[in-house]
């Protein structure tokens, strides 16, 4: 034994210090990789994760563009079930509709968490959770019914939802048409008219184009900030994640507080006028005080407010950025217009079944400009058995609804803007299971009506009393890039609304 270490101590002392220090450097991390792979735990295939950083320099170098198309090679080299490690958190990534439809709907009960664990989420709302979109279990199952109830509610008020949408897109209309014809960016004011409907329900209150309310801004510079991307699901977010983000949430809910305030001093439990009366009524009556705690109904306001708001605005924003590019389209759905609702009045919900070209051309924006590409994140509740490989509880699990709407086995020629492929032979239109921007399962999507009720009306009319064309000398914008932060959404670009 002896002369096996005199031997070894000579050989290193001729390999110099350097070439030993990287010796048992790779020694050790080799050994680290081989502990680090749980027996007990059969991974779906995925890219090579290295100590501390998991596979975030790959996915630095092929999101460096940061579109939803970026990882969509990944899925050929390890197939449609995907493991990756974000720093040292696991994550599984679903690439087909079976996959998603398997995990969200037929293993509800055991994903449909959101992991809550991770630094930048337990940072935003505290390791248990708040209001709908971050809540888990039995908590967040009577939160949401209490918040789908009391949007029905808003909805089924004095003046109902889809009046309060109506008046907003003839706002809209009024505002653009201030620019006889010129070229202007639509960004801006589809921004603050979709943020005012849900305004509207919250606040009970709208604003003005010129105004910008503090809320919006601040909504904006911290959408604008996410550029944290996968980051933002590991521990190293501590360290790295912009600062700013937290301090423009903590900015956001002072400005919700001082609402509330405001609110409290009218406050007649006789007269629900909005969400934050309905915040400051069940808060009083501490309903079920476990559940309906303030942090509780407050996150809600928040949920809303940012869930709400760039979504739809996106969609809207992606629409004419379509119309631009296909006259063709943007002419039939006039059409369209002209002979269901004509110039005399505003669309409304039950135009929707007599306007096949219409909903076809929405479904279709909705598909190719994906607006919430990977969904939402979440989490395994317990161990969990998905296409045959074990996935153990606390693991992160990310539907990739992009891929899915832009699958030829689902959707023929998936890169091209055609709303006929959403109509049958008699002009109808078609359903198809694998339509899913807003997500499946009981996560799916809270404001899925409101968001298709806000899309349809808006935008019939602005059709209805616009053409909308590239400015002379400008480039027509992409169809297909945009911005990958938490939502997808379109480049700048400028349009000139024509008045039909
Ligand atoms: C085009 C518009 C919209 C799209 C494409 C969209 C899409 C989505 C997606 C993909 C999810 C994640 C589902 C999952 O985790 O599996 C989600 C969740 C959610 N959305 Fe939307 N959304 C839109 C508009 C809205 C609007 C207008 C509201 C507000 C009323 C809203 C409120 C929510 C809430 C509260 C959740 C969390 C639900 C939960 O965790 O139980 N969304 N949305």
């Amino acid at each position: 034994m002896a002369n096996v270490v005199q031997s070894l101590s000579e050989f290193f002392a001729t390999l110099g210090l350097p070439t030993v220090l990287i010796f048992v450097v790779v020694f050790l991390l080799s050994l680290w990789m081989l502990s680090s792979r749980n027996p007990r735990v059969n991974w779906p295939p995925g890219p090579v994760c290295f100590p501390v950083v998991g596979c975030l320099p790959q996915l630095m170098i092929s999101g460096r563009r940061r579109q939803p198309t970026d990882l969509l090679p990944w899925y050929d080299t390890y197939g449609n079930i995907m493991h990756i490690k974000l720093g040292e958190q696991h994550m599984i990534m679903l690439g087909t509709y079976e996959l998603i439809e398997e995990a969200f709907v037929k293993n509800a009960a055991t994903v449909s968490d959101r992991p809550n664990w991770v630094y930048y989420i337990r940072r935003l709302v505290g390791k248990d959770g708040a209001g709908v979109i971050l809540k888990n279990g039995h908590a967040w199952k009577e939160l949401r019914r209490f918040t789908l109830s009391s949007l029905r509610d808003f909805g089924l008020g004095r003046k109902s939802l889809q009046e309060k949408i109506q008046d907003e897109a003839r706002y809209l209309v009024q505002n653009i048409e201030d620019e006889n014809g010129k070229a202007f960016a639509p960004r801006d004011r589809i921004g603050k008219a979709v943020s005012n409907i849900i305004s509207i329900i919250v606040f009970g209150a709208r604003y003005d184009y010129e105004d910008t309310p503090e809320m919006l801004s601040v909504l904006e510079e911290s959408e604008r900030l996410n550029k944290g991307g996968p980051l933002a699901f590991t521990n190293l977010a501590r360290l790295l994640f912009p600062k700013k983000k937290f301090v423009l949430m903590d900015e956001l809910y002072s400005l919700i507080r001082q609402e509330v305030e405001r609110h409290r001093q009218s406050f007649d439990p006789t007269d629900i006028r909005d969400f934050i009366d309905l915040y400051i009524k069940v808060t009083q009556e501490r309903l079920d005080p476990e559940i309906f705690t303030d942090w509780n109904v407050f996150r809600i306001i928040v949920d809303l407010y940012t869930a709400g708001t760039d979504t739809t605005a996106n969609t809207l924003r992606w629409s004419l950025v379509h119309m631009v590019n296909h006259p063709d389209v943007q002419k039939k759905v006039q059409q369209d217009i002209d002979q269901v609702i004509g110039q005399g009045r505003v669309a409304k919900m039950e135009d929707k079944a007599s306007m096949s070209f219409t909903e076809a051309t929405i479904l279709e924006v909705f598909r190719m400009s994906t607006v919430a590409p990977l969904g939402g994140p979440h989490a395994t509740s317990e161990a969990t058995t998905l296409a045959g490989y074990t996935i153990p509880k606390g693991t992160i699990i990310l539907g990739d609804l992009y891929r899915v709407l832009h699958d030829k086995n689902n959707f023929e020629d998936p890169y091209n803007f055609k709303p006929e492929r959403w109509l049958d032979g008699d002009g109808k239109v078609i359903k198809s299971d694998k339509m899913i921007p807003f997500s499946v399962g009981p996560r799916i999507c809270l404001g899925k009506g409101l968001a298709e009720m806000e899309s349809f009306i808006f935008f019939t009319t602005l059709l209805q009393n616009f053409t909308f064309k590239v400015p002379e000398g400008e480039n027509p914008p992409s169809g297909e890039e945009g911005l990958h932060g938490l939502t997808f959404s379109p480049l700048d670009y400028n349009v000139c609304a024509v008045r039909r």
